[in-house]
């Protein structure tokens, strides 16, 4: 049984650097806050952003056996009743009658009691469990806890047709889409059996825990893919899936060590799928928690929007003319989980308390500064940044003194300072001829600097970073 206790305060010390550093904002702020959800301010857009394109180059621009799409988020409400979400996606809660808190049964039940292990146990179970030890509200205390009820996980909406209105979700994961454009895809496009479809985009649930920061949003981006195969093929890709998501995890600079495959039990799979695998990081608030997951989902969802839409989801082989529906992989990525993760694996305080910011400098937010030395260069620095800003996040930063900038650059580890200085402009009474034109690149990791004439400096920095 897994328990994660949270660590507060170690929790407020990332959610305020995330604040300070311009990263993540609780939104709603001025309504004193909307829990659970949160603002990426510019420097957390940019990481997002590069782990997302990072992942695009990695999964589906290195592939050629790949369709993507970009869906959308309201489908046609069957679509949930196939799926099985309208009957399985729910939460056991109970609400505290006395101050009106409400909890999830099976987190109350496992904070409490040390020895029992909620997960999968029937609603009536929890209630008895709840009732007969006494479990308290966790905000005021008090035992006047209600039974164990059911709550949908998905947003629900009302949809105007002309005389009536119709229940409409929003969608709580980016899967489902893909499983509906099969046949298209299958009818459509050149791809040859097996192919794969991948997407990234929004899902959205109905998250009732609170201090979760970004872990648990109501929503949350996911960067999904679909691989249509043969039955008898699945074990084989399942492994190599795994490989390649550790590996994705290397390349965003989550070390090893922080973590680990979760598979989870045979008693304890989702509906659709046969074997499930997490990969788990060790947030340093609350330990090891679920940030990606690989299922085997079998021919589950295929077969189930065969029946309820009446299409034929089959594929024909030609050669053998055998048809048969698809099974199915699904390697799916939590991109506001994996911002996350690698702003834990970043941060470090170092016994003077200062923090250390250390990203991998295809994520870094900013990937070169421009200084000028005084305010008199500013021109010459504008001109440097136009010249680079179509290739590289830059940032022109005149303000306080030289040494300040650059501290603040080292902070959201921006991988090269680039500081126009007297010698650029030929400013001094005895001007140095061979550093006119020049300026010096500053590297974050070792502090070296050398002049680079400012005509060479887009190849050096493409030669660097790219
Ligand atoms: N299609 C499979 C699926 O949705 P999941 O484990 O429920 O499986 C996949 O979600 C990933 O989406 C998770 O590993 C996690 O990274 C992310 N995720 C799920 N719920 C989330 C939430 N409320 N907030 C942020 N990310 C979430």
């Amino acid at each position: 049984m897994k328990k994660n206790i949270l660590d507060k305060e170690k929790m407020q010390k990332i959610v305020s650097f995330c604040k300070r550093k311009w990263i993540i904002f609780p939104a709603s702020e001025i309504y004193w806050g909307f829990a659970n959800t949160y603002t990426y301010w510019p420097y957390g857009v940019e990481i997002k952003n590069n782990i997302k394109n990072f992942w695009w180059k990695n999964f589906v621009q290195a592939r050629r056996d790949i369709v993507w799409i970009d869906s959308p988020i309201l489908l046609n409400p069957k679509t949930w009743e196939a799926s099985g979400h309208a009957t399985w996606f729910n939460d056991a809660l109970t609400d505290c009658r006395d101050c009106k808190s409400r909890f999830r049964a099976d987190h109350l039940i496992e904070n409490q009691l040390e020895w029992v292990d909620p997960e999968g146990l029937p609603f009536e179970e929890m209630t008895k469990i709840i009732h007969k030890n006494s479990l308290k509200c966790e905000k005021c205390w008090s035992e006047n806890l209600t039974d164990v009820r059911k709550f949908s996980w998905m947003f629900e909406m009302e949809m105007w047709k002309i005389w009536e209105s119709e229940k409409i979700f929003l969608r709580p994961e980016t899967a489902q889409w893909i499983f509906l454009e099969f046949k298209n895809v299958l009818d459509n496009t050149r791809q040859n059996f097996p192919f794969w479809i991948a997407q990234i985009w929004k899902s959205f649930r109905n998250e009732i825990t609170p201090w979760n920061f970004t872990f648990r949003l109501l929503e949350f981006e996911q960067m999904e893919i679909e691989y249509f195969i043969e039955e008898k093929n699945w074990e084989e890709i399942f492994e190599k899936w795994q490989n390649d998501m550790k590996n994705f995890c290397k390349n965003i600079w989550l070390s090893e060590k922080n973590f680990r495959f979760f598979e989870h039990s045979k008693e304890k799979l989702s509906h659709y799928s046969k074997r499930t695998v997490d990969i788990e990081y060790n947030f340093p608030f609350w330990g090891f928690k679920e940030l990606t997951w690989l299922a085997y989902r079998t021919d589950f969802d295929l077969s189930q929007h065969d029946k309820f839409s009446g299409q034929e989801l089959k594929f024909r082989n030609s050669q053998t003319n055998e048809k048969f529906i698809p099974h199915v992989i699904e390697p799916s990525f939590g991109l506001d989980r994996a911002v996350l993760a690698v702003i834990c694996e970043a941060y470090f305080e170092k016994e003077d308390w200062s923090v250390i910011f250390k990203l991998d400098p295809k994520i870094a937010p900013v990937k070169c500064a421009i200084l000028p030395l005084i305010k008199k260069f500013t021109p010459k620095a504008e001109e440097i940044f136009d010249m680079l800003k179509m290739d590289f996040a830059c940032e022109l930063d005149e303000k306080w003194s030289i040494w300040r900038r650059y501290a603040r650059q080292d902070e959201i580890w921006t991988p090269f300072c680039v500081t126009v200085d007297f010698d650029t402009l030929g400013e001094w009474d005895e001007p140095n001829d061979a550093y006119f034109g020049t300026v010096t690149v500053r590297n974050r990791d070792n502090w070296e600097q050398v002049r680079i004439k400012i005509k060479d400096l887009k190849g050096f920095l493409v030669d660097k970073i790219k």
